[in-house]
C-alpha cells in the first residue's frame, strides 16, 4: 500500500480537490486498492467543515463529488503514515519541513514538482473568483497525472 497526503492551509480549496482528482485517477487506472489518499491543512479554521462551495463547483464541472470531505488539521502521526505528503505552496511546504521528525523518511515536496513544474505553487484561490477555482483545476490535474506515474513506478518496482 502507498498513503498520499495532499496538504493545503485550510483543507477546504486546494487539497480536498487535489484528493478528489487523484482518487479518480487511480480509480480509472484500477490502482485504487493500492493507493490509500487522504487531505489536510496546516491551520486549524476549518476543521471539520466541507469543501469551500466554490471548489465543490469546479469539482462538479469535471465530474468529481467532493462533498462528503471534511476538513482535518495536519498532525504528527501523518509523518510516519504517509509515503507522499505534497504541499500546494512554499508556505504549505515550509510547515511540513518545521513539524517533519528527522526519522521520517516521507517523499515531502511541492505537488506541482509531479506536473514538472518545480519551485511553482498551487495559487491559493479562496480570497479570489470563480476562475481561480478553474485555474487551480488545471495544475492540480496535471500534476495528479504525473504522481500517478510516480506511484505506479514505486508500485512496480515493490511488486
Ligand atoms: P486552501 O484555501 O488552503 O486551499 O484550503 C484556503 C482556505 C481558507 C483560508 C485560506 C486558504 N482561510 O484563510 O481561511
Amino acid at each position: 500500500m502507498i498513503r498520499v497526503l495532499f496538504v493545503c492551509l485550510g483543507n477546504i480549496c486546494r487539497s480536498p480537490t487535489a484528493e478528489g482528482m487523484f482518487r479518480r485517477l487511480l480509480e480509472e487506472a484500477g490502482l485504487a486498492d493500492r493507493v490509500e489518499v487522504d487531505s489536510c491543512g496546516v491551520g486549524p479554521w476549518h476543521v471539520g467543515e466541507a469543501p469551500d462551495p466554490r471548489a465543490r463547483r469546479a469539482a462538479t464541472r469535471r465530474g468529481l463529488d467532493i462533498d462528503g470531505l471534511r476538513g482535518r488539521q495536519l498532525e504528527a502521526a501523518d509523518f510516519e503514515c504517509f509515503d507522499y505528503l505534497l504541499a500546494m505552496d512554499e508556505d504549505n511546504l515550509a510547515a511540513l519541513q518545521a513539524q517533519c521528525p528527522p526519522e521520517c523518511r516521507a517523499h515531502i515536496d511541492l505537488f506541482l514538482a509531479f506536473a514538472g513544474l518545480p519551485d511553482t505553487p498551487v495559487p491559493d484561490p479562496y480570497f479570489g473568483g470563480e476562475q481561480g477555482f478553474e485555474d487551480m483545476m488545471d495544475l492540480l490535474e496535471a500534476a495528479s497525472r504525473g504522481l500517478l506515474d510516480s506511484v505506479r513506478e514505486r508500485l512496480e518496482a515493490s511488486s
